[in-house]
């Protein structure tokens, strides 16, 4: 058997295997944020099928600023606890653990949802995808919002979840006050590494405050911003960043990479080759060299050959997928049976689709 269906430990949260569905969009949620029967459903599909650790879609923390898109889950308010309720309970009924994404869109609001949306960021970074121009947080927004988060990774708690992940990834919130070209503020939420990092750990103190210190808080953190040139998010700030982030009791990290004007680097296109694999390998292998809790490792993972040399080689503890999972969801199952060692995705990214999760490519 497969070193990736051997139990591991993330803080409190005892895994089955090494396999994690990575943070997915789902589309699938109620129009007022709350959980669907359908998301229900999937998330028990998911956790029938062998994976042992579901990250939720993310779930945005304070409304209507942070809100992404149409049908995305909410954890802003006490009344959507219940539908995450349900989830926890349909995911561990399968004996998988369940940790709920917790984001603030920031810049990356869509510019056309809902029509006239205000989109507020570290400073005024005009996004070149979109031409939009957002709005710099006031110091009295950003008090606040570090009390959503905190309240929002509360909720994750009383819903039963097993832990929560802050959402420092691909150009939201809290990655582009990471990042030096999304943060110029000269305040003490940004320049120095020290201050643009500042925001995630006093999101820690308060959130240990609403959920205790046992309770796994989990980051998936960015490893670039996946545009060339200087003035953007380095390596080093990455891996001080992680450090820091240890030191605050971060209990696990999850690399990634990639903002939204860096078109097709958090999800690469066309990965078909095991060259093409694991995209993210080095810079995992280099924030695991500097901290001790476990890594996770997603972006463009489709073979248990190169998944098993990720964790073999000490790049990652854990293997995150998306988009396979979206094609098939019991890969994880049919690889634990021997049936497969291939996802059949082939990174194709029609499941961005605001229609609903499921695989839209066509058949041949
Ligand atoms: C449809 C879709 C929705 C996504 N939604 C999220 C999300 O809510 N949060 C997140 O951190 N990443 C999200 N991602 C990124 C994935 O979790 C993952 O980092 C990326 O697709 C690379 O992994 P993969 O090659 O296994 O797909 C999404 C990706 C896809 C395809």
């Amino acid at each position: 058997m497969s070193l990736l269906f051997d139990p591991v430990t993330i803080g409190t949260m005892r895994l089955k295997n090494r396999f994690v569905r990575s943070a997915t969009q789902d589309f699938l949620g109620e129009p007022d944020g709350a959980v669907s029967d359908r998301e229900v459903a999937l998330y028990g599909e998911l956790a029938a099928n062998e994976v042992g650790l579901i990250i939720t879609a993310h779930s945005y923390v304070q409304h209507p600023l942070g809100r992404a898109s149409v049908n995305q889950n909410a954890i802003y308010d006490d009344r959507f606890v219940a539908g995450y309720r349900r989830l926890a309970a349909a995911v561990h009924a399968h004996g998988a653990a369940l940790v709920l994404q917790v984001s603030h869109a920031g810049r990356q609001t869509p510019p056309d949802w809902p029509a006239g949306q205000e989109t507020v960021a570290p400073s005024a970074v005009t996004d070149t995808s979109t031409g939009l121009t957002p709005r710099e947080l006031t110091e009295e927004e950003i008090w606040s919002l570090l009390d959503a988060y905190a309240a929002a990774v509360g909720r994750a708690k009383d819903a039963g979840c097993d832990g929560a992940q802050l959402h420092v990834a691909h150009g939201y919130l809290l990655s582009s006050f990471i990042s030096p070209y999304t943060n110029r503020r000269m305040d003490a939420w940004g320049g120095s590494l020290e201050n643009r990092v500042r925001i995630l750990g006093e999101i820690m103190r308060r959130a240990r405050r609403a959920a205790g210190d046992a309770f796994p808080i989990l980051a998936k953190l960015n490893s670039t911003d996946g545009l060339p040139g200087a003035g953007y998010l380095t390596l080093p700030d990455v891996v001080a960043t992680a450090k820091a982030l240890e030191n605050w009791g971060i209990a696990a990290i999850e690399v990634s990479g990639g903002i939204r004007e860096a078109k097709g680097v958090m999800s690469a296109p066309g990965v078909v080759r095991p060259e093409q694999e694991a995209y993210f390998a080095a810079a995992a292998t280099a924030v695991k060299a500097a901290v001790g809790v476990p890594v996770i490792l997603v972006g463009g993972l489709r073979s248990l050959a190169v998944m098993e040399k990720v964790v073999s080689d000490g790049a990652a503890d854990l293997v995150a997928l998306s988009r396979p999972l979206v094609k098939e969801p019991e890969l994880v199952a049919r690889m634990k049976r021997g049936e497969t060692a291939q996802a059949s995705c082939v990174s194709c990214n029609a499941c961005f689709n605001p229609a609903g999760l499921k695989c839209w490519l066509p058949a041949k």
